[in-house]
C-alpha cells in the first residue's frame, strides 16, 4: 500500500477524553460528548484528532494503564460510541488516531494476571526478576512515577519491572509472542478504519540486555539503559513491515530525550520505520528534562529547540509541533503571560504554526486555558503529582512545595474544558469527575465564539491561514534574531513566495527590526494581534506575520 503522507497536510487537534465533554452526566468526559463536539472541532479547521487512551483501564495513570485493547471502555461509551465518533469524524473529513500504549500494560490486564500466575503462554509476557534476597531490587533504576522501578509480587514471588506506576508492569518486548500480541492490535484498529497511532513512550521498549545497574544518572537512573534501546528498531520494522505497511495510515512517536539526529533513526523518511515524532526539547525552555526542575523562562532554549529541530529534519524527515499536551502544563503559564492572556497565547500560536511540520492543539489550548492551581494538595489526582508531592523537597513548607505542584503538575492543564459560563464549565450536567479551574466565567468556548477579537479566532485564522500558503507546507526555514531574548523571528521561503513572523516575548516594548532583505512595503500583514502595529515597536506579546506573493 503506498503511504500518502496525508498527515502534511493536516492539523491535529487532541483529545484527553475524561475532561472534554460528558454527554451522558456521569461526570466523566465520554464519545457521546465529544460527538456532540465535532463540528466545534472541526470548525477550527482540524482535519485530524488524536485521542488519548480509550480503552477499559483501571485509571490509575487516567488510561495509560490498559486493561484491555479491543475494546473501548464502557464509561466513554463503549464500541458503539467509538464507531459513531470515527464516521462523524470521518464524514466530516477528519482522520482518527489512537493512542498505542504498548511499553506497559495494567496489572489488571489478563496477561498479567496469568503471567504472575504463570499460566502458558503468558509466563515471559513481563520482566520478571528473582529476588536477590537482603532488601535488595534486581537493579537500582528509577521509575518515572513512583519511586523504584520494581515491585514484589507475593503470588509470583519475583519482582516486576515498572518504568511508570507500580500498577503499570512493562511488557517484554523481547518475547516474540508480545510482539504478535501488538501486531494484532494494531491490525485491529486499522481494520476498524482508525487512520494511526500516537506511539507511547515508544523509545522504551527495548531494555539493554542484563539490565545493568546505572551509576552514572544521579535521577531516572536506568535511563540510558531502556531509552532507545538495542532492539527498538528492529521491532519497530516488525510492526511497519508486518502491518503498518499495508495501510496508508500515520504512526508518531513520543520521544523523550531525543535529539534530532537520533531523531532520523527512527523517522527518517528513507530509512525510519515511523512517520513523526513527539520530541521534548520544546517542553524544556522552563525546565531541565522534566517540569519538576524548574528554572525560568528561556526564550533562546525555546527558539533553539524550534530551530535546530527545523533545520536538522530538513529534507530528510517531517516534524511534529506541539506547545501543549496532556502532559504538560498550560503554555500561555509557562512560555507567555496570564496578565496578557489573549494577546500572548495568539503570538505562541504564530510562533508554532507557520514553522515547517503538523501541529496539534490540545484541548482548551484554543481558549487560552490557564494552569490550575489548587489550594489542597489532596485534590491532584495525577499518579506522578501525588507521588511527587509525597516524596520530594520534604524540607520545604508545604506551601512551597504546593507551588512547585503548580508549575509543574499535569494536572495544571488536565482540569475539565471549559464550554461555557454555566455551572461546571457546562462540561458536565453531574458532578465532574475533577475540579473545573474557576477562571472558567471568563475563560470558555461561549464567550470567545462571541468575541471577534478571541484567540479562539485567532486559531481557527491561523490555522486557514496555514492552509492557503503552500509556502507553509513546503518552505524552507530560517531564524533571524537568534541571540535576542525577547523576540522570535523566522522566514520561511517557497519558489519566491515568503512569509515572516515577528514575535515578541516581551510585557514590555521593543523596537520594531525587520531582518535586511524583507521590503514591507511589498508585503500584505496577514494576521496580527493588534489593531495598529506601528513602524516603530513591537507592544508586549505582539505577534505578526507578512506574506509576500510570488
Ligand atoms: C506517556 C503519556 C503519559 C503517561 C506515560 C505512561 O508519557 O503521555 O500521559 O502517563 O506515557 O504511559
Amino acid at each position: 500500500m503506498e503511504h500518502t503522507r496525508w498527515y502534511k497536510d493536516a492539523v491535529f487537534y487532541q483529545i484527553w477524553p475524561r475532561s472534554f465533554r460528558d454527554g451522558d452526566g456521569d461526570g466523566l468526559g465520554d464519545l457521546w460528548g465529544v460527538y456532540e463536539k465535532l463540528d466545534y472541532i472541526r470548525s477550527l479547521g482540524v482535519d485530524g484528532v488524536w485521542f488519548s487512551p480509550l480503552y477499559p483501564s483501571p485509571g490509575v495513570d487516567c488510561g495509560y494503564d490498559i486493561s484491555d485493547y479491543m475494546d473501548i471502555a464502557p464509561e466513554y461509551g463503549g464500541m458503539e460510541a467509538f464507531r459513531k465518533v470515527l464516521d462523524g469524524a470521518h464524514e466530516r473529513g477528519m482522520r482518527v488516531i489512537m493512542d498505542l500504549v504498548v511499553n506497559h500494560t495494567s496489572d489488571e490486564h489478563e496477561w498479567f494476571r496469568k503471567s504472575r500466575r504463570r499460566i502458558e503462554p503468558y509466563t515471559d509476557y513481563y520482566i520478571w526478576r528473582p529476588d536477590p534476597g537482603k532488601g535488595k531490587l534486581p537493579n537500582n533504576w528509577d521509575s518515572n512515577f513512583e519511586g523504584k522501578a520494581w515491585t514484589f509480587d507475593q503470588e509470583r514471588g519475583e519482582y516486576y519491572l515498572h518504568l511508570f506506576a507500580v500498577k503499570q508492569p512493562d511488557l517484554n518486548m523481547d518475547n516474540p509472542l508480545v510482539r504478535q500480541e501488538v501486531k494484532k492490535i494494531l491490525k485491529f484498529w486499522l481494520d476498524m478504519g482508525v487512520d494511526g497511532f500516537r506511539e507511547d513512550v515508544i523509545t522504551y521498549i527495548s531494555k539493554r540486555e542484563g539490565l545493568p545497574n546505572d551509576h552514572l544518572f544521579p535521577v531516572y537512573k536506568g535511563i540510558r539503559f531502556y531509552n532507545h534501546g538495542p532492539h527498538v528498531h528492529e521491532y519497530l520494522r516488525e510492526f511497519k513491515a508486518e502491518v503498518l505497511d499495508h495501510y496508508d495510515c500515520m504512526t508518531l512517536a513520543e520521544a523523550p530525550l531525543v535529539s534530532p539526529k537520533r531523531a532520523l533513526d527512527y523517522i527518517s523518511e528513507e530509512t525510519g520505520q515511523m512517520d513523526m515524532m513527539i520530541q521534548f526539547q520544546c517542553m524544556c525552555a522552563d525546565c531541565l528534562f522534566s517540569d519538576y526542575f524548574h528554572m525560568s523562562f528561556s526564550l533562546r532554549r525555546l527558539k533553539h529547540a524550534f530551530s535546530s529541530w527545523q533545520r536538522k529534519l530538513e529534507g530528510k524527515a517531517w516534524n511534529m509541533l506541539y506547545l501543549e499536551n496532556h502532559d504538560h502544563p498550560r503554555v500561555i503559564s509557562r512560555y507567555g503571560s496570564e496578565r496578557y492572556r489573549v494577546k500572548s497565547g495568539k503570538m505562541l500560536a504564530a510562533a508554532y504554526l507557520f514553522q515547517k511540520g503538523t501541529p496539534f492543539v490540545y484541548q482548551g489550548q484554543e481558549i487560552g486555558m490557564t494552569n490550575w492551581r489548587p489550594q489542597d494538595p489532596e485534590l491532584y489526582e495525577d499518579v506522578q503529582t501525588r507521588w511527587q508531592y509525597a516524596n520530594t523537597h520534604l524540607k520545604d513548607t508545604p506551601e512551597k512545595r504546593l507551588r512547585r505542584m503548580w508549575l509543574a503538575s499535569r494536572d495544571s492543564a488536565r482540569t475539565p474544558m471549559q464550554w461555557s459560563g454555566e455551572e461546571n464549565a457546562g462540561f458536565t450536567t453531574g458532578k465532574p469527575w475533577f475540579s473545573v479551574n474557576e477562571n472558567y466565567r471568563e475563560i470558555n468556548v461561549a464567550a470567545a465564539e462571541e468575541d471577534p477579537d478571541s484567540l479562539l479566532h485567532f486559531y481557527r485564522r491561523a490555522i486557514a491561514l496555514r492552509k492557503a500558503l503552500p509556502v507553509v507546507r513546503h518552505g524552507s526555514y530560517r531564524e533571524y534574531h537568534a541571540l535576542s531574548s525577547r523576540r522570535y523571528t523566522y522566514a520561511r521561503e517557497w519558489e519566491g513566495e515568503r512569509l515572516l513572523v515577528l514575535c515578541s516575548f516581551s510585557e514590555k516594548d521593543i523596537p520594531l527590526r525587520i531582518p535586511g532583505g524583507f521590503d514591507l512595503t511589498k508585503a500584505e500583514l496577514v494576521l496580527q494581534n493588534y489593531a495598529d502595529p506601528d513602524g516603530k515597536t513591537l507592544k508586549p506579546y505582539e505577534t505578526r506575520v507578512y506574506h509576500w506573493a510570488k
